[in-house]
């Protein structure tokens, strides 16, 4: 691991260990999981019952609605303190989740027939936007789907929701790491990865989604 990856997972353990408490509430206040779930569900309809990863899973917020439907989830986190959180959420699924960084997985190549990454964990690995789609080139399958979401940094709602009101901004420091969609472009192309569609999200932060296809 590089001194800048070592950082990098430092200062997301103890990011995610300070603010545990806020950011439990802030996924009950901010974030329309019913409506993600829903969506997620829908566009991995054909991958039910292989395996599908969600990285950057953070309390299973996500993957413990959709393991509850039948989908074959795993969830993996850098922030130990939420993965056992989750583990404690979702006892019937303990082996689903890993305390684990995304740059270092230990699955085999080719495992997951599709992969999710929602709320942000782009802006949290943005510093090596290449590895995080060559890492996800080698976890999947060909064919298989790709949805993550990047918060849309030109709407007023996303710029309050992350920095907060005057005195009480903390997620100013994710604003300033969102990766221009022009990168991402740029990056998943390198990795042979092909944009399906890109979708507007007004619930919730207002962001994009963007679904894609490993080629
Ligand atoms: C805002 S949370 C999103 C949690 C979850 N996806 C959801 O939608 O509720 C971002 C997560 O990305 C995780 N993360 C950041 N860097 C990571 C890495 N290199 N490997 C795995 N997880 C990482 C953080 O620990 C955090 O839990």
């Amino acid at each position: 691991m590089s001194d800048e990856e070592r950082q990098h997972v430092l200062t997301a353990q103890e990011f995610y260990l300070a603010k545990e408490k806020a950011f439990l509430q802030r996924a009950t206040e901010t974030a329309f999981t019913a409506r993600e779930v829903e969506f997620i569900a829908k566009t991995l309809s054909a991958a039910k019952g292989q395996p599908i990863l969600d990285i950057g899973c953070g309390l299973g917020r996500l993957t413990i609605p959709l393991l509850k439907m039948g989908y074959n989830m795993y969830g993996i986190d850098v922030a130990k303190n939420l993965i056992a959180r989750a583990k404690r959420e979702a006892p019937q699924f303990q082996e689903r989740f890993l305390a684990a960084n995304l740059f270092q997985l230990p699955f085999r190549g080719g495992y997951f027939a599709a992969a999710t990454m929602m709320w942000h964990v782009i802006s949290e690995v943005s510093h090596n936007l290449d590895a995080v789609f060559s890492q996800l080139r080698l976890m999947m399958k060909s064919g298989g789907i790709l949805i993550f979401d990047l918060p849309d940094t030109s709407s007023d709602q996303t710029r309050i929701k992350y920095q907060g009101q005057p005195g009480q901004g903390n997620y100013a420091v994710f604003l300033a790491k969102i990766p221009a969609m022009s990168s991402l472009k740029k990056a998943l192309d390198k990795a042979g990865f092909k944009i399906l569609h890109v979708q507007q999200f007004l619930w919730g932060i207002h962001k994009f989604v963007i679904v894609c296809k490993k080629m």
